[in-house]
């Protein structure tokens, strides 16, 4: 499985978390079934303080001494009365909550689709991060050769790699057992192990030297000097059925600075 197809796996996973925890967040807020109470503000009371009034004061003796043995009216204020759930409606703490948890939901769900908007179109064109079909391989070997017989690295922009023939001994190399040479070709990924600087070719000396902090390496992509930790990265190779060479960008292998070299370097003086 490629680097990007995990990645894309991982966001949807956090995604689906994500909705999850909204879902069941709303859920939990929308099924409360213990009864809402409440009370109703001072201004409504008064309102329905001053409306009792009105309706009761046509019915009052004009001139009649008060009856001492009414019961002394109701203080709306400090007699707070209870009011069911259909009279109260959605609180304000449920409205906040569900418009958080609706915001948070909204949020994710963006952050899923923009991701894999913005990781799709490479997986699907066949780009960087999958298997690229760089050419018919027996073509590509005879472009990877100066007139002179030196090397002449070629770069393949869609797999960010450049293609070297590989001259030496697998044997006891550190490429042994790997599959990085595929008709006599290995391809390389143009970003230095340093700190990932794109590391350009030099004719001169025959190989590929870091104008960040001068790390280099011979044309296999081994490790010559500087404060690279280990050899060029490269890519897994293969000639298909039909004579493609196919740089498989999902597969990155590294390998460590090596001891025994498989090309000479430098073979004329660097470019940096
Ligand atoms: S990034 Fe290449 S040497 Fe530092």
């Amino acid at each position: 499985m490629s680097t990007n197809q995990i990645l894309i796996l991982a966001f949807a996973a956090i995604g689906l978390v994500g909705a999850l925890a909204v879902a069941s967040v709303a859920l939990r807020r929308g099924t409360d079934t213990e009864p809402i109470t409440g009370v109703t503000d001072r201004k409504a009371m008064r309102r329905d303080r001053k409306r009792r009034r009105a309706q009761a004061a046509p019915e009052m003796p004009a001139a009649t001494a008060p009856d001492h043995d009414e019961p002394a009216p109701i203080d709306p204020i400090t007699q707070r009365q209870e009011v069911g759930p259909e009279e109260y409606g959605v609180t304000r703490r449920q409205f906040f909550n569900r418009g958080v948890a609706g915001i948070f939901g909204l949020f994710m769900a963006q952050m899923g689709i923009f991701s894999l908007g913005f990781m799709w179109p490479r997986i699907k064109a066949g780009g960087f991060g999958s298997k690229v079909a760089a050419g018919k391989a027996e073509a590509l070997a005879t472009q990877v050769f100066l007139p002179d017989g030196r090397v002449s690295p070629l770069f393949v922009p869609a797999a960010q790699a450049y293609l070297v023939p590989f001259q030496g001994d697998m044997a006891g190399s550190s490429f042994e057992g790997l599959p990085v040479v595929a008709g006599g070709l290995m391809a390389l990924w143009q970003r230095c192990v340093h700190l990932g600087c794109r590391v350009p070719q030099c004719d001169a000396s025959q190989g590929f030297e870091c104008p960040c902090h001068s790390s280099k390496y011979n044309y296999h992509g081994e490790y010559e000097g500087g404060p690279a930790p280990r050899n060029l990265d490269r890519f897994v190779v293969e000639v298909d059925d039909s004579g493609q060479f196919i740089i498989d960008t999902g597969q990155v292998l590294q390998t460590s600075r090596a001891s025994n070299k498989t090309a000479v370097y430098p073979q004329g003086p660097s470019c940096i």
